[in-house]
């Protein structure tokens, strides 16, 4: 199955934050630290163009430790400022006036050089939807001040929210676009819940994530749903099949005349993996 992707929308997106970039020094840009590639956008460099730019690997509480530390390096490798944070909580958040401050350093010595009191740095959140910006900026303006979901004209005009650091943002985040022509890159986001669930079947989602966590994360599939001669690998969609049955019978989602409701079971698996319940999952390994 395709998933559509509309260049319509992306060519607004990208109009709107241009706009804005020219109000501000510094970018944060949100991706989720479970899948750090499939939640950008591939036309983020091409957007942000020459503005500095800061990553925040989001939701890195549910995402794999290690593979979080992996993550960072490898970002770290293209020259980029990355930090691992979770704006839910705000661990990690703190960091981020600092970090910024490095960005804008040089900047930020020539204006006292020329002895000039240096303003608060400017920022613009920007990210696919549902990867965290609101609650970010929440937590950054430390009440709730910024508006929630993805609503156009909420806010009219646009204002700047003072952070406790010497940090500014604006009120209203940078809308992107994943784009999911991979149908790869469209299971994983529709297994975490970037991609709402009527777009893809939910049946084909759980049997995409089970074929990654038979062999990333073996065990803990074994031991969460109880399961008895899991093949190594799950090669295709046929056998992951088998495996999303075995889990549908373990837990009572059943259909008339003893049969599996499928869709029952994809739900069981998405709900604990989004909830954390099968512990600290990343679904995509950086290529090093
Ligand atoms: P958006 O503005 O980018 O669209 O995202 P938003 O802040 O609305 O966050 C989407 C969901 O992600 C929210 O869950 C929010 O609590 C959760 N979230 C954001 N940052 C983090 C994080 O660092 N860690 C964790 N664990 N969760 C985070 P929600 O309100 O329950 O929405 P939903 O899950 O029902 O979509």
């Amino acid at each position: 199955m395709t998933i559509q992707w509309f260049p319509g929308h992306m060519t607004r997106a990208k109009r709107q934050i241009q706009e804005k970039l020219k109000l501000i020094d510094v970018v944060l840009e949100l991706i989720d630290a479970r899948v750090p590639v499939s939640s950008r956008n591939p036309m983020i460099d091409e957007i942000v163009g020459p503005k500095p730019r800061l990553i925040l690997l989001n939701k890195a509480d549910l995402a794999d430790p290690q593979q979080n530390e992996r993550w960072l390096e490898w970002f770290r490798s293209f020259g980029h400022e990355v930090l691992a944070i979770d704006a839910n909580t705000g661990t990690g958040t703190r960091d981020i006036s600092g970090r910024v401050k490095l960005l804008l350093k040089e900047k930020i010595d020539r204006q006292i050089a020329k002895g000039m009191n240096p303003r608060a740095a400017r920022a613009l959140i920007v990210g696919i939807p549902n990867v965290g910006k609101s609650t970010l900026i929440n937590r950054l303006a430390g009440r709730a001040a910024a508006i929630t979901g993805d609503r156009p004209g909420v806010t009219k005009g646009q204002q700047w929210i003072r952070t406790g650091g010497d940090l500014e943002l604006l009120d209203t985040p940078g809308i992107l676009w994943p784009k999911f022509e991979d149908p790869e890159v469209g299971f994983r986001l529709a297994a975490t819940g970037a991609i709402k669930e009527q777009v893809l079947p939910i049946d084909e989602v759980a049997c995409f994530l089970l074929q990654w966590l038979a062999t990333a994360y073996r065990d803990t599939l074994v031991e969460r749903y109880g399961l008895t001669d899991l093949p190594e690998q799950l090669p295709d969609i046929g056998s992951a099949a088998e495996v999303l049955e075995q889990i549908g019978r373990k837990r009572g989602c059943l259909a008339g005349g003893g049969h599996v409701d499928y869709e029952k079971a994809a739900g069981v698996v998405l709900r604990d993996l989004r909830s954390g319940k099968l512990g600290r999952i990343t679904l995509e390994a950086p290529i090093i």
